[in-house]
């Protein structure tokens, strides 16, 4: 029986983790759940899987949880130092870390010092601090087991290969909602526009970041920094429907992907199960009704948040922190109707332009750029007002 913490449960991708865990009862148990503010939804997973422990990030709501718990013998954890504790419990074998946003960064590094395996679902968080992460996990000889469906996709496809063999990485992409959208029309895209992806259900900053192909820029960054590769050999792709989930191609000219259906219930479950596969119940690919598979170039001119994490991804040092932090603000700005869609890349070039890279940063150079970036956004967001 395998002990997970799953950090941010009450999100898309904590409750896909929870279904793979009641899929397999006898093998995953959760012992540790977290929220950030949403007590009921947390409530209700309390009753469902009786943790050990949880977690609520959010002090001002956490009162209403806890006359609950008194009589169900859950450890309550409160705020980011509760959030710091918890997952340096010792029953914990695994942790999921499905929380959004950089700010996932303290808790990250702490799950890793008190060794545990992590399935990583965030991105922000490593994008920003990848080397110090990677540096992190090979000295604590612990493993960072992608969530993301591509990383996972790039992670299958190099089990049991020769990394130093690897000529190209083919990210691939849905296009998104705007994937056929004329420049003009990208003018007037409404909240609800940008939250309605084609594929995939998502919480709302990750479904902003696939409208703009941002998504697909920090996985570029999460690429290098996972594999180990330049950014010059990380290739995008579009592929309208999503059926291969990224591949790799070999210096011998072979080219291996990874297939199955959009559903992320399928790399959850590697990430629990990894290095097993277990048999599950969820749809299969039916060859015969695909009627084809497509690809294209990513359109830059139309998308340019994607040139942007290339940018970054060249320059490396603080740029990806600057470029993380920029967009989180820029996106919270789009979600709450304060900001176009379409001044998003442009808020984030206008940060990066004025910032000085630091090349080679500590944690604290990380977290400065981070902060200056976040201040910066706002500032040219309030001049656009
Ligand atoms: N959704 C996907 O299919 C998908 C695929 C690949 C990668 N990812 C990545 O996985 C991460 C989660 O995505 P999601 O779509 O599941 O997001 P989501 O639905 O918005 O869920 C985020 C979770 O994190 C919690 N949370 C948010 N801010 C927090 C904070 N500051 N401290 C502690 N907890 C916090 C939320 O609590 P509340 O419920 O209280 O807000 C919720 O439980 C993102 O980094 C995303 O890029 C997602």
């Amino acid at each position: 029986m395998k002990r997970i913490a799953i950090l941010g449960s009450t999100g898309s991708i904590g409750q896909n983790t929870l279904e793979v865990i009641r899929n397999f009862p006898d093998k995953f148990c959760a012992v540790g759940l977290s929220t950030n503010s949403n007590i009921d939804i947390l409530y209700q997973q309390i009753k469902k899987f009786r943790p050990a422990f949880v977690c609520v990030r959010n002090e001002d709501v956490v009162t209403r949880l806890e006359s609950k718990l008194k009589s169900k013998g859950v450890k309550l954890f409160i705020g980011e130092a509760g959030l710091g504790k918890m997952v340096q419990d010792k029953r914990i074998d695994k942790v999921v870390l499905a929380i959004s946003g950089a700010g996932a960064l303290a808790v990250l590094l702490k799950a890793i010092e008190s060794g545990k395996d992590i399935a990583l679902a965030n991105k922000e968080a490593f994008v920003i601090a990848g080397p110090i992460i990677m540096k992190k996990a090979t000295q604590k000889k612990i493993k960072i087991i992608p969530i993301d469906s591509e990383q996972s996709a790039i992670w299958q496809c190099l089990k049991n290969e020769d990394k130093d063999k690897i000529r190209n990485i083919y990210l691939t992409a849905s296009g998104g909602p705007f994937r056929q959208a004329g420049k003009k029309d990208l003018e007037n895209i409404s909240v609800h526009d940008a939250l309605r992806h084609p594929r995939w259900k998502m919480g709302p900053k990750i479904s902003v970041d696939s409208a703009n192909l941002m998504n697909k820029g920090l996985e570029v960054l999460e690429t290098m920094y996972l594999f180990n590769i330049e950014p010059q050999r990380i290739k995008v792709l579009i592929h309208p429907q999503s059926i291969i989930h990224s591949m790799v191609e070999f210096e011998d000219g072979v080219i291996l992907a990874q297939l199955s259906v959009t559903d992320m219930r399928i790399p959850i479950q590697y990430a629990l199960t990894y290095p097993q596969r277990l048999t599950n119940r969820l749809a299969a690919i039916d060859f015969c009704k695909l009627s084809k598979l497509d690809f294209q170039e990513p359109d830059f001119r139309r998308f340019p948040c994607l040139g942007l994490a290339y940018r970054v991804a060249n320059e490396q040092g603080t740029a990806p922190a600057v470029l993380n932090a920029a967009n989180e603000v820029s996106v919270g700005e789009f979600l709450k109707n304060r900001l176009r869609f379409i001044s998003i890349p442009k808020i984030i070039e206008k940060v990066l332009d004025k910032h000085r890279n630091v090349i080679d940063p500590g944690l604290d150079d990380i977290l400065e750029a981070d902060n200056w970036a976040r201040t910066e956004a706002y500032k040219f967001i309030h001049k656009l007002r």
